[in-house]
C-alpha cells in the first residue's frame, strides 16, 4: 500500500524539531537592534481609560450599578493580558510582563473587543492598550454581522454583544523563535484562553470559545495587515448578568482542509505557508455544524497500562477563597519561575495541581466553570517525569484523567536527562516535576485537518496556564518551556513515538 504522505501540519511539525545535531547550525544569532516593540498603535480612534474602574465602588472606585460593565471588563481586560509588572533591563529600558505569560517574553497575542453596543461600548472595534489599561475605539460602526457571518453564524454570537478576538503580530515572536514561532504563538494564545476562562468566572461573563471561522473576513474585518498579522481565536461572551445570554455549550473547533499536495517550502517560510494552509473559507462541519457533542472532546485515558504501579489522584480540592478573592490576586501576582533549588515539592502539592487543571467539575460550588471551553481535549495526554516529589517514586508517569491515577511507565530519577532535553535550562533539571502535553497529530489531523495544529497548541497553552495559577496559589515556582529536543523527549521517558511533544511545563520549589 502507499504511504500517505505527511500533511502539511506533520511537515511543519517535523521541520521544526530541535535535534542535538542541528540546533547550533539552525539557530541565528539574535539581532537584538530588530527586536519588535510589543504594542501597537492607532493614530485615530476615541480612548476609553479603563483605570478609574479598577477599583469597585467599596474600595473608592467609580463603579457603581450602571457602570459595573466597564468595572467587570476592566478587571477581565487586565486580569487577562494587562500589565502586571515592570522589569529594568541591562540597558536600562523597562521591559513590560503581563498577566499572561509569554514565549521570551514576546507578546505577539493583540486583544480586541467587538461590540454590538452596549450601555457602555458602542457599536464598533476597540483594541486593548495594555500600557495605558484603555481601549481605542478605532472603528464606530457596527460590526456584528460581519462578525458573525465571519463565524459562520456561530450561535454563541446570536445573543451576546460583546466579543474578544485574539490576534498576534507574527514577527513580533518569529523575529527570534523563526517557523517555530508558530508553536509558541499558539502556546501563548493557549494561556490567554486560561486567564480569559478564569477572569470572566470572576466577573460574571462565560466565555465561549470559536476556533473554527473565516480568517480572511476577520482580518478584514479587524482591519489587520494579513501579511504580518492574523486572528486566531475569537471568544463571544456571554453576560450572566443577562438571562438571555446564559447560552448552551457549542462546538469550538471546526475541521479544515488536510494539505500533502505542497511544494518545496525553504526554512524561513514554514511559519507562513502553515498559516495560510489552515485557514478557513467556508464552514465544513458538516449536518451536525455548532451542535455541542458531549460524548467528544472530552479528556480520555488512552493508556491503560495493566501491570504498572498506580497512585490515584483523587484529593481535596484546591479553595480559592471568599468569592473567589485569591484566584484574581494569583492571577495579578503570578511569575514565572526563573530557577528552582531543587528541594522535593509534595505529593499532595502535585495532586491538586492536577485536580484544578484536569478536574474543573470539581470546583462547581466556588463558582468556576465546570466545563470550560477547550477545542478538543480528547486529543491531548499527559505525561509527568518526577525527580523529587515527596511520597511518589521517582520516575515517569502517564496521567489518566478519567481514573484520576498516575500510571509509572518507566523508574529512574530523569533530571540529567531533563536537563538535556530542555535544551541545557536548568528549570528542568531541578524542578520537582516536569509535566508534557502531547498528542497524535495524525490522529488530530484525521479529525480536523491541519488546522488541528493550532486547536492542539491553544488547548495544551490552556491547561498550562491552569497549572500556572495552581502552583502559584500553592506557592510553588512555575515555568512553561517550549523549546526541547522532540524526538528525545519520547525516546528517553518511554513516551510513545505517535505522541508529538507539544509543550512543557516545570514545577517545584523556587529559588528565591
Ligand atoms: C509558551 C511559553 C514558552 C516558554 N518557554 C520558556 C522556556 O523555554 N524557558 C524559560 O525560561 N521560560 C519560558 N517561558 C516563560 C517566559 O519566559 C515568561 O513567561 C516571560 O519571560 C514573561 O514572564 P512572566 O511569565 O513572569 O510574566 C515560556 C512561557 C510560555 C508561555
Amino acid at each position: 500500500m502507499p504511504s500517505v504522505p505527511p500533511s502539511i501540519a506533520q511537515h511543519y511539525h517535523e521541520r521544526t524539531k530541535y535535534h542535538p545535531e542541528t540546533i547550533a547550525a539552525k539557530s541565528k544569532d539574535i539581532d537584538w537592534e530588530q527586536q519588535p516593540v510589543p504594542f501597537k498603535e492607532y493614530k485615530i480612534g476615541a480612548s476609553f481609560d479603563l483605570k478609574p474602574y479598577l477599583k469597585n465602588p467599596s474600595q473608592g472606585g467609580e463603579a457603581d450599578r450602571d457602570s459595573s460593565e466597564l468595572y467587570r471588563l476592566s478587571r477581565l481586560l487586565l486580569c487577562s493580558y494587562g500589565l502586571t509588572a515592570k522589569v529594568e533591563t541591562v540597558d536600562g529600558s523597562s521591559l513590560y510582563l503581563r498577566a499572561a505569560p509569554s514565549a521570551g517574553g514576546l507578546y505577539p497575542a493583540e486583544i480586541y473587543i467587538i461590540s454590538r453596543g452596549t450601555p457602555h461600548l458602542p457599536p464598533g472595534l476597540y483594541n486593548y492598550q495594555c500600557r495605558t489599561h484603555s481601549l481605542v475605539r478605532f472603528w464606530d460602526s457596527q460590526v456584528w454581522q460581519a462578525l458573525q457571518a465571519g463565524c459562520f453564524w456561530s450561535p454563541a454570537l446570536e445573543n451576546t454583544k460583546l466579543a474578544i478576538a485574539i490576534t498576534t503580530v507574527f514577527f513580533r515572536s518569529s523575529w527570534r523563535y523563526e517557523d517555530r514561532a508558530y508553536r509558541r504563538i499558539f502556546l501563548d494564545t493557549g494561556h490567554l484562553l486560561g486567564n480569559i476562562e478564569l477572569a470572566c468566572a470572576l466577573n460574571d461573563y462565560r466565555p465561549h470559545a470559536i476556533g473554527g471561522f473565516a480568517d480572511a473576513a476577520i482580518n478584514e474585518l479587524l482591519y489587520l495587515d494579513s501579511e504580518q498579522e492574523g486572528a486566531i481565536c475569537i471568544i463571544a461572551l456571554a453576560d450572566l448578568l443577562d438571562i438571555d445570554q446564559n447560552l448552551p455549550k457549542t462546538r469550538t473547533a471546526l475541521p479544515g482542509n488536510i494539505a500533502t499536495n505542497y511544494p518545496k517550502i525553504s526554512e524561513g517560510q514554514l511559519l507562513g505557508y502553515l498559516h495560510k494552509a489552515t485557514q478557513l473559507e467556508s464552514d465544513t462541519s458538516g449536518p451536525e455544524g455548532w451542535k455541542f457533542d458531549e460524548s467528544e472532546g472530552q479528556l480520555e485515558d488512552k493508556y491503560n497500562l495493566p501491570f504498572c504501579t498506580k497512585v490515584s489522584t483523587v484529593t481535596p480540592s484546591i479553595h480559592w477563597g471568599f468569592k473567589l478573592e485569591n484566584l484574581e490576586n494569583t492571577i495579578l501576582k503570578r511569575r514565572s519561575t526563573r530557577a528552582y533549588t531543587g528541594a522535593s515539592l509534595s505529593l499532595r502539592e502535585l495532586l491538586a495541581l492536577l485536580d484544578f487543571t484536569y478536574q474543573p467539575h470539581h470546583y462547581t460550588d466556588q463558582g468556576l466553570d465546570t466545563a470550560p471551553d477547550y477545542f478538543d481535549l480528547s486529543l491531548i495526554e499527559t505525561f509527568i517525569a518526577v525527580s523529587a516529589v515527596t511520597g511518589l517514586e521517582e520516575g515517569c508517569y502517564y496521567y489518566a484523567p478519567k481514573a484520576q491515577e498516575l500510571r509509572q511507565i518507566r523508574f529512574k530519577n530523569f533530571r540529567k536527562e531533563l536537563h538535556y532535553l530542555c535544551l541545557g535550562q536548568e528549570l528542568g533539571r531541578d524542578a520537582g516535576a516536569v509535566l508534557f502535553h502531547t498528542a497524535d497529530l495524525k490522529k488530530g489531523v484525521e479529525k480536523y485537518g491541519d488546522r488541528v495544529y493550532r486547536y492542539l497548541h491553544m488547548d495544551a497553552g490552556h491547561l498550562g496556564q491552569r497549572l500556572n495559577l495552581a502552583a502559584i496559589q500553592l506557592r510553588l515556582g512555575v515555568s512553561g518551556i517550549a523549546g526541547f529536543f522532540d524526538d528525545l523527549v519520547n525516546e528517553v521517558l518511554g513516551i510513545p513515538t505517535d505522541e508529538a511533544v507539544l509543550y512543557i511545563t516545570t514545577f517545584g520549589k523556587a529559588r528565591s
